[in-house]
């Protein structure tokens, strides 16, 4: 036990929770990643306001679904760039300024159109989360490219759940 306290209180054994332990290329590949999933979220919520339609209620519901699980990997993802000592970009000031995304107008309300507009993105930040996982397998970093394996098979998912609504619609 006393071992224990000595060496906590010795300087030379305290470790800053910004202590770096990952490359900075794949630092700003997760700083992109939680831009643009944090923009993919708020387009989600958007299209689950605005809608309109016959399939209304089914489209409605799983947009909700849809913004909760993105929810939960955007916090993987940044609290990933914490464990790796980097300092995490989450504001809307940051999202409006850099992410990589398209957007439609507000007025657009049609199922089919924002559905398609949806998969678009998904598409968009699938690809970014392929190259985010060749990074970090080069960088010999495979938390993160556990992680970003995870994110991707949600991305997957949640692009055919969309493509499934587009299908019943045409
Ligand atoms: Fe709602």
């Amino acid at each position: 036990m006393a071992t224990k306290l000595a060496v906590r209180n010795d300087k030379e054994s305290h470790h800053s929770a910004n202590e770096i332990h990952g490359s900075e290329a794949v630092s700003k590949t997760l700083t992109q990643g939680v831009t643009d999933l944090l923009d993919l979220r708020m387009q989600v919520k958007q299209a689950h306001w605005n809608i309109a339609g016959s399939s209304f209620f089914g489209v409605h519901k799983l947009l909700d679904k849809l913004a909760e699980e993105l929810d939960a990997t955007i916090d993987t993802t940044a609290e990933r760039q914490r464990s790796l000592g980097f300092i995490t970009h989450g504001t809307a000031r940051h999202v409006a300024k850099n992410s990589s995304l398209k957007q439609l107008a507000a007025e657009t309300q049609a199922i089919p159109e924002v559905v398609n507009h949806l998969v678009d993105l998904y598409l968009t930040v699938g690809e970014a989360t392929k190259e985010g996982i060749r990074l970090a397998d080069e960088e010999e970093d495979p938390g993160t490219s556990d992680m970003l394996v995870d994110c991707l098979r949600m991305l997957d998912q949640h692009r055919y759940l969309l493509q499934s609504y587009l299908m019943q619609s045409e």
